[in-house]
Parts: C-alpha cells; sequence; structure tokens
C-alpha cells in the first residue's frame, strides 16, 4: 500500500519583529498582561509589499531544499490560508508561478488555523490513491491584515509567516492517520464577517472573538481529536515523541498536553516568539524544532490544529 511521508520542512518569518513593549506604546496593554495571559513575547509582521504567496514561496524552496528536490517535481500544491493575496486566483496557483512551474494542480484550504492539518489531510489521501506522488503543502498568513490595530483583545495576539513541507510517496508511513471536524453553528465565536461586494467592503474587514469560548472549545477540541487520531493510526498516547498544537495560546497548549497526560518536555512551543500564525503556526513550529535537531527521524508527531469555522483535527506522523 502507498504512503506519505514528510520529507523535508520549510519556513519562513517576515524580518520585522513587534515586542509586545512596542503595542503598548500605541494600545492600552502591557508586556506584562500579554505574557501571563498568552506567553506572547513578540510576533513577526510582514511589510506591506509582502503577500501570503511572498511569505509561501520562501518556505517552499526551504522545504524543497530540505527534501532534495526541485519545483519541478512537485505534482500536486496545496496552501493552506485565511489570508489570500486576492478573492482569486488562489494563492495556491500564484505561488506555483512562483516556483516557476506548470501543470500541476494548485488550490487553497480555507480552515483557518487548521488549515494546514486539512491539507496535510488532503494530500495525504491524494498520494494515498497513488495519483500524486510529491506535494507541497504550505500555510501562509499575513493576519496583520485582518486585524483591528485598536483592538487590544485580539491584535496582540497574531502574527505573519509560513510553513511547508514535501510529501512523498513513502513504503511506509509517515503519516498513519489524520482526522478533521467541523462545526459550523459555532461560526460566530471567531470570524472575520465581511466580504467584497459590489465595490465595497459588506460587513467587518477584522477578525472578531469571544476569546473565552474559543478557549474552552479549543483545548476540548485537541483533546478529543487527539485521542480520536492515535485510536485511528492503532496506537496510544505513549507513543508520541512530540505534540504540536496549532500555537495560539500557551496556556491553551499547556492545558491540552496535560489533558493528554503528556509531560511538558515533548510540547513544542513557538507561539512565544510567533504569536499565533493561524495556518502557518503548525508548519513554522515543526520546522523550526526539526532544524533545531529536536525532531529527529523516527520521532512520531502529533500535528493538531483548531480554529474558525469552528474546525479543528489532528494528523499523527512519523518522521
Ligand atoms: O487560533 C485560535 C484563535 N484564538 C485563540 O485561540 C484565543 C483563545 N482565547 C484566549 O487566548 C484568551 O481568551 C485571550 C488571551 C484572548 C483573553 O484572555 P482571558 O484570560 O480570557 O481574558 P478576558 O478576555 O477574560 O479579559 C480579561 C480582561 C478584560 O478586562 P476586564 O473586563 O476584566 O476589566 C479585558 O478587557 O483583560 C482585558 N484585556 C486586556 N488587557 C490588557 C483584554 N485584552 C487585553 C490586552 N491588554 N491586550
Amino acid at each position: 500500500m502507498i504512503r506519505s511521508r514528510i520529507a523535508g520542512t520549510g519556513s519562513y518569518l517576515p524580518p520585522r519583529i513587534v515586542t509586545n513593549d512596542e503595542l503598548a506604546q500605541r494600545i492600552d496593554t502591557s508586556d506584562a498582561w500579554i505574557q501571563e495571559r498568552t506567553g506572547i513575547k513578540q510576533r513577526h509582521i510582514a511589510e506591506a509589499s509582502q503577500t501570503s504567496s511572498d511569505l509561501a514561496l520562501q518556505a517552499s524552496r526551504r522545504a524543497l531544499e530540505a527534501a532534495a528536490l526541485k519545483a519541478a517535481d512537485i505534482d500536486l500544491i496545496v496552501v493552506a490560508t485565511s489570508t489570500p493575496d486576492f478573492v482569486f486566483p488562489s494563492t495556491a496557483c500564484l505561488l506555483q508561478a512562483k516556483l516557476g512551474v506548470k501543470g500541476c494542480p494548485a488550490f487553497d484550504v480555507q480552515a483557518v488555523c487548521s488549515g494546514f492539518v486539512y491539507g496535510l489531510g488532503i494530500a495525504d489521501n491524494f498520494i494515498r490513491a497513488g495519483t500524486h506522488q510529491r506535494a507541497l503543502v504550505v500555510g501562509a498568513e499575513v493576519f496583520s491584515r485582518i486585524l483591528d490595530w485598536n483592538d487590544r483583545g485580539t491584535c496582540v495576539l497574531f502574527g505573519d509567516g509560513a510553513g511547508a513541507v514535501v510529501l512523498a510517496a513513502a513504503e511506509r508511513p509517515g503519516v498513519h492517520a489524520t482526522v478533521l471536524h467541523a462545526d459550523g453553528s459555532q461560526a460566530g465565536i471567531l470570524s472575520v464577517p465581511g466580504n467584497v461586494s459590489g465595490g465595497r467592503i459588506v460587513g467587518s474587514p477584522f477578525l472578531q472573538m469571544q476569546g473565552n469560548q474559543v478557549f474552552k472549545f479549543a483545548v476540548k477540541a485537541l483533546d478529543e481529536v487527539t485521542r480520536e487520531t492515535v485510536a485511528a493510526a492503532g496506537m496510544t498516547l505513549e507513543d508520541i515523541d512530540w505534540l504540536i498544537p496549532h500555537q495560539a495560546n500557551v496556556r491553551i497548549l499547556e492545558a491540552t498536553a496535560k489533558r493528554l497526560g503528556l509531560p511538558r518536555e515533548r510540547l513544542v512551543v513557538t507561539v512565544d516568539h510567533h504569536a499565533n500564525t493561524s495556518a502557518a503556526s503548525v508548519p513554522l513550529a515543526l520546522d523550526e524544532f526539526v532544524r533545531a535537531g529536536k525532531i529527529r527521524p523516527g520521532h512520531r508527531v502529533m500535528l493538531q490544529g483548531v480554529g474558525g469555522g469552528f474546525t479543528w483535527g489532528a494528523s499523527l506522523v512519523t518522521m
């Protein structure tokens, strides 16, 4: 049976760093409040000229290099983003052009902060079906563009960035199991409730969130979907070497690890220096720990996404 495995990882963060103290000069907040409630110390913010496809390009080049492949070797491109360059064409098509290739299918996945795990599950199924052999799966976001920078309840939480993996056909997994869920009845607790119509923005172009409700939903959803995923893989929680939850808030990450009975040393935390980069957060964290030599070949990694929709999911992967 054909399976898929991660052949290379890459990521990119725009160079400009915005600290909590810098935000506190503009809005009524403090470094102490942000760190205590979220664990966030800083975030990277893209230049006005940089789009999600630009960030995705840098991350993709690094993932291709790590996999020792060229862009022309890729036969499927999936980009998870909620901050696409345009209404259309998709960011995946723009990325394909920037990579200098054409022909292979390229499309975006819109599952907000679960987008990368959704994209990984989709690409894994393409490869298992035998129709495609080498997929580029990317999470790329410029969330700074959809924040109300006067709303201290949301703007301090997010940042920009991109992460990518090359998923390649293999005889052994790789991706053991991916479980995905959504509950559209919870759409109102985290949304950007606007669109472009008749040449105008209708509704709001800014992120809105019921923070407490999102928090509670996230911890429960991540716990449940992780248990489902290890069961689907025929494994147990003890088989997990690393837990990489969507990086939203260190309190959510620690509560999730605690509920699952996993020690703090196995929990990957990058939210302190990346903030919440939505669909980019999981592949960014994965790449950082791979390049640091902490996540190594043979390690079992649980990737978890949760976010607007509401959507959530997890994927258990042997590196
Ligand atoms: O990708 C998924 C997306 N989002 C998330 O995962 C976020 C999930 N939720 C959270 O992380 C937390 O709910 C927050 C960090 C957003 C908020 O933390 P909290 O402990 O739930 O605080 P709160 O919303 O209950 O607010 C407590 C107080 C309020 O003041 P009062 O009403 O008690 O006087 C807020 O106005 O903190 C105030 N506050 C702030 N103070 C200083 C809210 N934001 C700030 C701020 N600086 N930036």
